[in-house]
This record gives C-alpha cells, sequence and structure tokens, in this order.
C-alpha cells in the first residue's frame, strides 16, 4: 500500500509538533439527531495496521454514540500550531463496541485498551459521562475499581474508526492549501486557493 500524499504531510506534522504534548488531540465533529453540530477533542490513537483507518478511543454512553446511529459522518480538525498546519479530515465514523461481529476489528479493540492509560481507564470505568452527578450513584460505574489493562475492557469502552474520504490541508506559512480527494487507482492531490 502507497502511503497517501497527506498521510505523509500529517506523518511529518506529528513529528516536527512531537514537542507539544497536545500536539496528538484533534477536534471530531459529528451531526446530533436535531441537525445541530456537535464538536469535542479527543486523543489521537494512531492508524490502524495497514490501513489509512484513523482511530481513537471512546465511551460508547456518550452523545456522540446517538449521532453517529443517526449519521456516520464526521470531520476531524487537527492543527498544529508550531508549524501552523490545518488539517481537515472528512469520513465515516465507526464505533467497534463489545458486540462487534468483526473478529479483526474486536481485536484492534482490545488491543486498544490494553494500551490505555490508567487515566484513561479510570474514565471508562467511571459512571455515564454526561449525567448529572446528583443522579449518579455508585451502580452507575462500570467497575467501582479502575479496571487494569489485562481484564477485558468495560462494556463500554469503543474503539472509534474514521474511514477518510476527503481530506483538506492548509500551510498558513507557506501560504498554501490542498484538497486530498479518493480515485481508484489513489489519491488525487489538487491544490486549491488558501
Ligand atoms: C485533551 C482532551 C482529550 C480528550 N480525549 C478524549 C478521547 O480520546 N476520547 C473521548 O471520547 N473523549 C475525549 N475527551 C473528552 C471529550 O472531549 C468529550 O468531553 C467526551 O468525549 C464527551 O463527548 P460527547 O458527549 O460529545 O460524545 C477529551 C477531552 C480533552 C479536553
Amino acid at each position: 500500500m502507497t502511503t497517501p500524499a497527506w498521510r505523509q504531510a500529517l506523518n511529518k506534522s506529528l513529528d516536527s509538533n512531537k514537542h507539544l504534548k497536545y500536539s496528538t488531540f484533534f477536534q471530531i465533529a459529528t451531526t446530533r439527531p436535531d441537525g445541530r453540530p456537535a464538536n469535542r477533542t479527543v486523543a489521537f490513537r494512531g492508524f490502524m495496521d495497514k490501513t489509512d483507518r484513523l482511530t481513537f478511543t471512546t465511551d460508547t454512553r456518550t452523545q456522540k454514540t446517538k449521532d453517529l446511529n443517526h449519521k456516520d459522518w464526521a470531520e476531524a480538525c487537527w492543527y498544529f500550531p508550531d508549524s501552523r498546519e490545518q488539517y481537515r479530515l472528512l469520513g465515516h465514523l465507526t464505533l467497534i463496541g463489545k458486540d462487534s461481529s468483526d473478529k479483526e476489528l474486536s481485536q484492534e479493540r482490545l488491543k486498544a485498551w490494553s494500551e490505555c492509560s490508567e487515566t484513561n481507564r479510570k474514565w471508562f470505568s467511571g459512571p455515564n459521562p454526561g449525567k448529572p452527578k446528583a443522579e449518579t450513584s455508585d451502580a452507575d460505574h462500570q467497575d467501582i475499581n479502575v479496571r487494569s489493562n489485562e481484564d477485558p475492557p468495560v462494556d463500554s469502552f469503543a474503539l472509534a474508526v474514521l474511514d477518510i474520504t476527503e481530506v483538506d490541508y492548509v500551510d498558513l506559512l507557506k501560504n498554501v492549501r490542498d484538497r486530498h480527494e479518493p480515485q481508484s487507482s489513489g489519491w488525487n492531490k489538487i491544490p486549491v486557493n488558501p
């Protein structure tokens, strides 16, 4: 598989901004069932092995699950402050949860859990995200203890997979903007006006 030009650029941006702790965070937008937008920050968990599928981890109890059940389109927006580059990655977002029937993807979910930090596992073990605290009891915790990496993931742990269909890249320093579109023979890079 040849690495698409947008991904080569993204790898370079990740590398040149790696001294910034927050360079692996990006925003992912979805559409709420009533048509209003929703956006939030998530942490990049790499590309799935031998693919261009971008991943992050999430909790199926969050609002984004409802959004995606309604419409699976999502757009990631990633800004690298040092190199002053922006990537917008549009695509279909799938959550790989505990009931996934795809063996390979379920395996990827387990791998993602085994790589989760303690802070991350603490969030997943906790009570329903977004639920008012006043209505929350111990029973709302998925696991009253923080579940270890070696234990199976908590039920609501999901690997989110973005299948990218379009990339819009902006380099503010060079005043360059490129649109990348998939074609049967690979990706087509179209320079556009910034
Ligand atoms: C720096 C940072 C990193 C975050 N990383 C994640 C993440 O990787 N996955 C995730 O689901 N939420 C992450 N969150 C929390 C989300 O921004 C959001 O609050 C949560 O996913 C609920 O969103 P929703 O109700 O719109 O689905 C992060 C928040 C911050 C500030």
